[in-house]
């Protein structure tokens, strides 16, 4: 079982739409289980998952210890997908469990004693924004991190998520994609973040997410962008990704892309 957690400390930077349409992708070939970390619950809504207020059924609940993780696992309408949503109430619990010990591998410890790796061949996390014992628990138990860039901004803030997570995986088992996200129809912004990660060293993913009008309503539709319109950019850039990210566990593809063959982009509805 793999673990990708996508991640920045910046708002807006596309964190949730990459992860869930990565989620999504790597459903085609392998079972997936996509967590909702972000106290603001964007996923769980766009999957109609929840209604990011109440614990029960929720992250929230399984890390109180009202409920076991498995017990807040749910199914989704994409096969092979499953979901676990947030709620609000994650950004309060994050302040109270820094009293406890090693309190950064709660969810790494959750995961662990419920033995989903016999279940799961992927666990991709979409993580909150600020840095917060929440992202410290997402950082956790990260194979891969996932770290979109759409601003100069963004670049910038990626230094203080990369302090944490030298403080808590000093022993750098993991790998990252450093990924350009919506900024092709803004060229003189994209260079600057292209000269900003160059000045820092910053490599950049073969992957680029492009802005796509298409990935911005897709949340409104309630599925992924290969079920809303499999041939836009969007898609194809998060089919890429996907490979990307098989890629870098040495998974080669079994030819189960996300993007159909052929179809009408118009013609291909949610299932
Ligand atoms: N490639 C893209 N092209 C066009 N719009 C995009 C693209 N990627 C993301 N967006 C839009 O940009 C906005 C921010 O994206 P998203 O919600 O994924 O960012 P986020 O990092 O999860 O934000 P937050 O920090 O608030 O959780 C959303 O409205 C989303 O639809
Ligand atoms: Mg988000």
């Amino acid at each position: 079982m793999k673990v990708i957690t996508v991640i920045n400390a910046k708002g807006g930077c596309g964190k949730s739409t990459i992860a869930m349409n990565v989620a999504s992708g790597l459903a085609r070939e392998g079972r997936v289980l996509l967590i909702d970390m972000d106290p603001q619950a964007q996923v769980t809504q766009w999957l109609k998952a929840g209604d990011g207020l109440t614990a029960t059924g929720t992250l929230l609940a399984a890390l109180t210890g009202e409920q076991t993780f498995r017990e807040v696992i749910q199914p989704t309408r994409i096969a092979n997908l499953s979901f676990v949503a947030s709620a609000d109430g994650l950004e309060d619990l994050g302040r109270q469990i820094t009293e406890h010990e090693g309190y950064p591998s709660l969810l790494s410890q959750l995961l662990a004693t419920e033995s989903l790796a016999a279940d799961f061949d992927f666990i991709v996390i979409d993580s909150p924004n600020q840095i917060s014992p929440i992202m410290e628990n997402a950082i956790f138990p990260a194979d891969l991190f996932i770290v979109p860039f759409e601003s100069t901004k963004a670049v910038r803030s990626y230094a203080s998520f990369f302090k944490l997570l030298l403080r808590l995986r000093a022993t750098g088992d993991y790998d990252i994609l450093h990924v350009l996200s919506n900024l092709t129809r803004l060229p003189g912004l994209r260079a600057r973040v292209l000269s900003l990660m160059e000045q820092d060293k910053i490599v950049g993913a073969q992957t680029e997410i492009r802005s796509c009008g298409w990935l911005a309503q897709v949340d409104e539709f309630g599925g992924s962008i290969f079920h809303f319109r499999p041939f836009a950019k969007g898609a194809l850039d998060l089919a890429q990704l996907v490979e990307e990210v098989r890629g870098s566990f040495s998974l080669s593809t079994n030819g189960n892309s996300p993007i159909p063959d052929s179809a009408p982009a118009d013609s291909v509805s949610m299932p």
